[in-house]
């Protein structure tokens, strides 16, 4: 790092390690590969403090909300900035539920084109978003009324398409949406074609809240770079679908219980983090870029996933590895993320592990939504540079004389 990069950090975090001080543009910053050290915009949707392991949607710690308020309430916070009272909310959430219905083209597509055996639920849920695009009108208008309303019918779409992509997997019709149901209790209705037990609906509500929001990660840098040329919100999500996908960032959550799966019991859990470390491998829901200490979405997760009796192997399994690995590379830093603890819940809500990141999608929405929107008020294209370390003035030489 630049003693110029140093000197902008501490001025940036003056205020409880927040970045709100003023600094003049442009300032000179070392920034590393992955963008590691890039300043993108200011933003108050949400903070993260890898420090102190704090994650602040709008002001409020995520903890808060995650025991306190349902999802509706969540994503209305991360758009407009409040929490919404009883007519604000009635509002939102009538809104929500007249557009939850997927169109029948969409069931079709997904019908057609779905391959049992290799077709990934996120790229399904990517051709899908492309597909409601497709369908929609006006997309190009980029006002916040439009963008809003389409946003909010991503919101409100996104379970109905998963659930039904659930259902044609297993040979089963998908399941119409029940506007009488909160957006939780619907999506899982819709996965089961039952009303969900409470406690499953406190599980997604949980999960999907602590999903909604999370700086500038990779997915939410790929939404907002689309929509900074002023592309259409359905572009931008396919995007950040496209990168939430990846085993690096949301994808994740996959791979961790088909590790567990491979663990089978706390026995061997030693044997498998010494040859991870003996090959020099990653351990997958472990690391991250931002927290230096214990996620605080994963400390949320971990309490109720523990709670789940059928799931207590898997569990327990968990807990010995995060030890183990904790202990290994705690003093570098690395500790459980997200992705850790979440796939032990989804697998008790019953949704197949490869439609996991599927859930991160339809919670991520909101926050996706909400820092698109700010965004646009001050609106620039994204267009960092590349350090060129190539030649010049090469000589042009004909093809048939080339060797
Ligand atoms: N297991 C073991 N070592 C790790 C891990 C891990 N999971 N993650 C990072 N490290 C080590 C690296 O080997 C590297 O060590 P070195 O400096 O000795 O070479 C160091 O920590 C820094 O790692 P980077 O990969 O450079 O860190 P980066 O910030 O680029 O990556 C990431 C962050 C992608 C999350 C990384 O920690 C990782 O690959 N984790 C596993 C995948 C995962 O769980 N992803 C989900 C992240 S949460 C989310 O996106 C929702």
């Amino acid at each position: 790092m630049s003693k110029e990069t140093t000197i902008v950090s501490q001025q940036l975090s003056t205020k409880e390690g927040a970045f709100t001080a003023e600094f003049e543009w442009p300032v000179t910053l070392a920034i590393d590969k992955g963008l590691d050290g890039a300043v993108t915009n200011k933003s108050k949707v949400g903070y993260v403090d890898g420090d102190k392991g704090r994650l602040i949607y709008q002001g409020y710690p995520v903890e808060t909300l995650a025991e306190n308020a349902n999802y509706e309430e969540v994503a209305y916070l991360l758009i407009f900035g409040k929490l919404p009272n009883e007519a604000e909310y009635a509002e939102f959430d009538s809104k929500l539920k007249a557009q939850r219905k997927m169109p029948i083209e969409v069931v079709k597509i997904m019908d057609i084109i779905y391959d049992h055996k290799h077709s990934h639920p996120m790229s399904l849920l990517r051709t899908a978003v492309s597909v409601l695009g497709v369908l929609q009108k006006n997309v190009m208008d980029t006002s916040r009324e439009n963008e809003l309303r389409m946003g909010m019918h991503l919101i409100a779409s996104m379970p109905t398409v998963i659930a039904a992509l659930h259902r044609l997997r297993l040979g089963l019709k998908p399941v119409e949406p029940d506007i009488t149901l909160s957006h939780v209790e619907n999506f899982l209705y819709m996965l089961h074609g039952k009303k969900p037990a409470a406690l499953d609906v406190k599980l997604l509500e949980i999960s999907m809240i602590l999903h909604a929001d999370h700086g500038m990660n990779a997915s939410t840098l790929t939404a907002m770079a689309t929509s900074a040329s002023l592309s259409d919100l359905y572009s931008s999500i396919v995007g950040a679908i496209g990168s939430l996908k990846g085993p690096l960032h949301g994808g994740a959550n996959e791979v961790v219980l088909q590790e567990f799966l491979k663990i089978k019991s706390i026995a061997h859990v030693t044997e498998y983090v010494a040859g991870k470390v003996a090959k020099k491998e990653k351990i997958m829901g472990f690391g991250h870029r931002i927290y230096k200490t214990y996620d605080p979405r994963a400390a949320v997760m971990k309490k109720y996933a523990s709670k789940l009796k059928e799931e207590v192997e898997m569990f327990k399994i968990a807990e010995v590895l995060d030890k183990e690995v904790v202990a290994k590379y705690g003093s570098k830093g690395i500790y459980p993320n997200v992705d850790f603890y979440s796939g032990i819940i989804y697998k008790h809500l019953g949704f197949e592990t490869n439609f996991f990141t599927t859930i991160f999608a339809a919670a991520r929405i909101s926050g996706w939504l909400a820092r698109i929107l700010e965004y646009r008020a001050e609106n620039r294209i994204f267009r960092p540079r590349d350090v060129y370390i190539g030649e010049f003035n090469k000589e042009f030489v004909e093809r048939k004389k080339r060797v």
